[in-house]
């Protein structure tokens, strides 16, 4: 097991939500040296090389990125430098130092006109500027020739962070109608998921694995199915708990098409990834979407 793990953008969701697995995983004895961006800021390449070469990791793990997906469209050179050359440094010095890199990445890749789910080796065809630069992270790494996993994973939301799940929540308790995109299709993929997931493949990371995984919670819906089980189970719980309600009732969510719902940012109509390598590579599944979303719900709560 790891002696020493540095950890990346502990303040996002994925971040937060590995570091908070750490602590609670009575197997791992090791310490996780989690940074932010003030501590380690990722457009300075410099900073990222002496941090790896002081800290002298075993393992590095790089949740950190450019997520605004819209303002990507007006800010690719800084995307690039957080989602396509930090990713390559931190390769270049996981492999000087010897350590293995964990990376993640997006459905965001794929063009999303497949029927049927993607599995790693469909061809990529990024329809954003944050797809591509992260499409050019994975390159990166892949080009350093270490022993990484980079995982690609959809819609992460969670308790934590600023998401889907908390915009809606927010929204519903505000509005008496929402309208939500019903053409896109994808796994909403809570940040605990990602974290308990991540946290098991490292336990069977055998030597001879490495390479691109999608990893996400299991089942598919739209974002406009994505809203309505938010206030369904929301509304359920505090139901159960004698507590108000949303203001916004299911059968106010209205269902619209992504032409109705015009962002700078182009999205895969389909991002629905197959995650049957992971499974067969670690041994790890994980949960169903909605199973994932009552969790993470009655985390909140
Ligand atoms: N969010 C999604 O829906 C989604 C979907 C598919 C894949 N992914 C991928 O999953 C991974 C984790 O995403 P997430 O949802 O956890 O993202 P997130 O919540 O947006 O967190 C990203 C983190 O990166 C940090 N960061 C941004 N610029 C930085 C810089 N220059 N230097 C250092 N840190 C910087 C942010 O710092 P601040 O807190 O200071 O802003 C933030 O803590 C990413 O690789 C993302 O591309 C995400």
């Amino acid at each position: 097991m790891y002696k020493k793990i540095l950890l990346t953008g502990v303040n996002g969701q994925v971040g937060h939500a590995l570091q908070k697995a750490f602590l609670k995983e009575a197997s791992f004895a090791g310490i996780v040296i989690g940074l932010d961006r003030s501590q380690l800021d990722l457009t300075d390449q410099g900073a990222i090389r002496r941090a790896v070469q002081t800290i002298q990791p075993d393992l590095i793990i790089n949740p950190a990125a450019y997520t605004a997906v819209d303002k990507a469209e007006s800010e690719p050179e800084l995307a690039y430098a957080i989602n396509a050359t930090a990713p390559q440094v931190l390769a270049e010095e996981s492999a000087k130092v010897g350590a293995r890199l964990i990376h993640f990445s997006t459905d965001y890749v794929y063009a999303g006109t497949k029927h049927g789910t993607y599995v790693e080796e469909d061809a990529t065809q990024p329809l954003s500027v944050y797809g591509k630069s992260k499409l050019a992270g994975e390159d990166a790494i892949r080009s350093v020739g270490l022993q990484h996993l980079i995982f690609r994973t959809s819609w992460v939301y969670g308790a934590y962070g600023k998401n889907f799940l908390n915009t809606i929540l927010r929204l519903a308790a505000e509005r008496d109608e929402l309208r939500i995109v019903a053409d896109q299709f994808g796994a909403p993929t809570s940040s605990t998921s990602i974290a308990n997931a991540v946290l098991s493949v490292i336990g069977h990371w055998q030597h001879a694995l490495t390479g691109t995984y999608h990893l996400a919670n299991a089942g598919q819906t739209s974002w406009h199915g994505f809203a309505m089980a938010i206030v369904e189970e929301y509304n359920r719980i505090q139901m159960a708990h004698g507590l108000p309600l949303l203001k916004v009732s299911p059968e106010n969510i209205q269902a619209i098409s992504t032409q109705e719902y015009p962002t700078p940012a182009v999205r895969p109509a389909n991002s629905c990834l197959d995650c049957t390598k992971l499974a067969k590579d670690f041994s790890v599944t994980l949960p169903d979407w909605h199973v994932a979303l009552i969790a993470e719900l009655q985390a909140i709560t």
